[in-house]
């Protein structure tokens, strides 16, 4: 493909001044002086703002031993040359403000540095990992906790976050899944946009504000059987159907920058692939921040097989639309003499660039490069009481109620004696979750501290293991079951360490760990009342003792506050109001499963009737179903209504259903729109989640929920992949989980064309 430089600079020039809308136009001046920099600077320089690597002047852990440049003398002698425009993955003011000086003081052109990070799901103060809190349905308060990790990590020494993740994944295989808000295209665009929000706040240029980078485009999720850096083959229309529209979503709600995938979508490297990261990301989405490489990603397309060595690596990349090189160094080391060479236009690079210094002066960097690296700020704002409290809410908002037979909640005042078992129980080192490694290790609350807090007498707890997380303990089974006889009830901690989900920890089995299984059965055979706290980063399938326990949680990794907010929640202080965003298969190779599949020629009707649809061997349904999860109160949902059920081309119709807390608790409902069309030109999924809202309701209380639908919300992706949408026959429901609900239909009429 041919690129016209003249193109490529107006409307890099273009975009950059709609790119800050509506938040701060930048100002002529400011574009102004980008220009007159970018007059001035080196191709050697140039490529320098292209590169970020890994910040050794305060490195978080051991760097990777196989590349980057590794000791501070040799970093500071760079970023003083000019030849580094980023660092990442360092955190702590005195060593950003020793880079920022060398920067702005003694490199040539004084750009300065901006400084990136990891922040997934919180700094010092640990908010559940995204996949527990997008169980909470509550784009609110992902946008509160995102705002609380901006506030710490700006206190930190950050300017930017590579968050959030907006994979949509729904194979639960791949570890990658507990960073994303599960398998649904629609819920992962609200909370990412959220989030995104949360994370920038109002205004870039506060000192407080963390850019976002929604990532990894595109459809890292989609890696062919959940393999982690795997080869993605999707047809176009999954592509843009469901991976694209999250970050639509992430760009609309002000994303200004975001990064490109590792893997390989139909044989081209998302890091080489210019009709993906020119194109469609610029061309059809309208993005105009700029784009990072994943880590090394660039040097990797080598061994993709796509590149013949690094200097062709780097040549691909840039040409695709990569901006900003992470780690591996190849921009700073082959883009002068590909330029040189004409393999690669000057024009390309300036215009790389221009989209990277305009980030940095849309943050007020060259106003201030001092921003967010204040001493002062950093000894305050930190892992504060209001953050922890926020993330002792957020908690209880993430644990789903995934079965309860009259088990939960346990009155304390009842002073029933508990044994807690299972290596959960007082374990710290699982409770953050993979992508919290700035925390400080121990500074969280276990389950069993949580639960003493909470009782009226500490002594009414017993704690035993019963085994490891991996492996049998001599003699723990025995222990376990002795502890269980002596309790009034059990509370069974059991699951994944956090090292089992995350980046590089695809597993073929989503099962609990076969030790903690042997466990399970042992003490529910005991024939004690049992309620299962699971800790996991993905969905599980369950078995045996542990799916016939009489009370199910999921607890995910909650993070700082974890144990506090599983006793809220255990002792009914906090009523359970999540819902699941990942299905819950019976087996392990169900996978990928997701609610919102096709039918089939030949759907299943029922158990018996044969050559249908399904596995010889387990059921097509979910255990627990997405957007399922219990409360302590009981939800009733009637009075279903459409205000028509003609939808007319240009029109909306409005439905509304009337939710009622039955129960006598006061408690939280979400109530949830799904749709399905029921015929098209392209299949439909038998559901699709298109509104939810969540409802507050003291005992016996009504409320009437309304969703206005229009002709948008029906649209597909149809041939030549334009979104369309075409009259006829919908279903609809309204309901509390994406399996039941109250029915409904209507019928969309073609667009009346006005006579003569
Ligand atoms: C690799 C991961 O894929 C990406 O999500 C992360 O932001 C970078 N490493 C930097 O740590």
């Amino acid at each position: 493909m041919t690129i016209d430089r003249r193109d490529l600079l107006l409307g890099a020039l273009a975009g950059s001044l709609a790119l800050i809308r509506p938040r701060r136009a930048l100002a002529a001046d400011e574009v102004a002086r980008v220009d007159a920099l970018i007059a001035r600077m080196t191709i050697e320089e140039k490529a320098g703002q292209m590169t970020c690597l890994a910040d050794s002047f305060r490195p978080f852990n051991p760097p990777n031993p196989q590349v980057g440049i590794q000791d501070e003398k040799r970093l500071s002698d760079e970023v003083r040359r000019g030849r580094v425009g980023c660092l990442f993955n360092g955190i702590g003011v005195a060593g950003a403000r020793r880079a920022q000086e060398m920067a702005v003081k003694d490199s040539r052109l004084g750009i300065p540095l901006l400084f990136a990070g990891d922040i997934i799901h919180g700094l010092k103060t640990v908010f559940p990992v995204p996949l527990a809190e997008a169980a909470s349905f509550d784009p609110d308060l992902c946008q509160r906790t995102a705002r609380a990790m901006a506030v710490e990590a700006t206190a930190a020494g950050l300017h930017l976050t590579f968050a959030p993740m907006v994979d949509v994944a729904r194979d639960q295989r791949w570890g990658r899944v507990v960073e994303g808000a599960g398998e649904d295209a629609t819920l992962t665009g609200i909370l990412s946009a959220a989030r995104i929000r949360g994370f920038q706040g109002r205004d870039l240029r506060r000192d407080d504000s963390l850019l976002a980078c929604p990532k990894h485009f595109a459809a890292y999720g989609a890696v062919a059987a959940g393999l982690e850096y795997g080869n993605v083959d999707i047809s176009e229309e999954t592509l843009r159907e469901t991976h694209l529209p999250p970050f639509g979503k992430a760009f609309a709600a002000g994303a200004l920058t975001t990064m490109a995938a590792f893997n390989e979508i139909n044989g081209v490297p998302a890091t080489a692939d210019s009709e993906l990261l020119t194109d469609i990301l610029r061309g059809e989405m309208q993005f105009r921040g700029f784009v990072f490489s994943d880590y090394t990603a660039d040097e990797e397309l080598v061994a993709h097989g796509f590149a013949e060595d690094a200097r062709d690596a780097a040549r691909l990349a840039i040409l695709a639309g990569v901006d900003m090189s992470m780690q591996s160094g190849l921009y700073i080391r082959y883009l002068p003499e590909l330029v040189k060479s004409g393999a690669v236009p000057m024009g390309t690079v300036d215009v790389a660039v221009r989209r990277i210094l305009y980030v940095k002066a849309a943050i007020g960097l060259f106003d201030n490069p001092w921003r967010s690296l204040s001493e002062e700020v950093e000894k305050t704002r930190i892992f504060t009481a209001s953050h922890r409290a926020l993330a002792r809410d957020a908690a209880t908002r993430s644990v789903v109620l995934l079965k309860n037979d009259d088990l939960l909640p346990i009155d304390p005042a009842r002073r029933q004696k508990i044994a807690l078992i299972g290596p959960f129980g007082e374990d710290r080192d699982n409770l953050y979750g993979p992508w919290a490694f700035y925390a400080d290790p121990g500074k969280g609350v276990d389950i069993a501290a949580g639960l003493r807090a909470a009782l009226p007498d500490p002594a009414l707890l017993t704690v035993t293991p019963g085994s490891a997380i991996a492996a049998p303990i001599d003699g723990g089974i025995a222990a376990a079951v002795a502890a269980a006889q002596a309790a009034d009830l059990v509370l069974l901690a059991i699951g994944e360490s956090q090292a089992m989900s995350g980046e590089a920890q695809s597993r073929t089995v989503i099962e609990i760990p076969p030790a903690q299984q042997t466990l399970a059965d042992a003490v529910v055979a005991t024939g004690k009342p049992v309620a299962i706290l699971l800790r996991h980063g993905r969905a599980l399938a369950l078995h045996g003792g542990v799916a016939d326990a009489q009370a199910i949680l999921a607890t995910w990794f909650l993070g700082s506050e974890a144990g506090h907010a599983i006793a809220d929640i255990l002792f009914g202080k906090a009523d359970p109001s999540a819902k699941l965003p990942v299905s819950f298969p019976w087996e392990s190779g169900q996978e990928p499963f997701f609610y919102d599949r096709k039918s089939t020629g030949r759907p299943v009707v029922d158990d018996r009737t044969e050559y249908k649809a399904r596995y010889a061997t387990t059921d097509n349904s979910a255990r627990f179903p997405f957007g399922h999860g219990l409360s302590y109160t009981d939800f009733a949902l009637d009075q279903l209504k459409l205000s028509d059920t003609a939808l007319r081309w240009d029109a909306a119709i409005e439905v509304t259903a009337r939710v009622t807390n039955r129960g006598k608790r006061k408690g939280s409902e979400v109530v949830q729109l799904y749709i399905r069309d029921r015929v098209a030109s392209r299949t439909r999924p038998i559901r699709e989640l298109k509104r939810m809202e969540r409802v507050t309701l003291a005992p016996g209380e009504s409320r009437t929920v309304r969703f206005s639908l229009s002709r948008g919300d029906l649209e597909f992706v149809g041939a030549r992949n334009q979104r369309i949408a075409e009259p006829g026959a919908f279903d609809l429901w309204v309901g509390q989980s994406s399996v039941e609900g109250l029915h409904a239909q209507f019928t969309l009429y073609a667009q009346v064309k006005a006579a003569g």
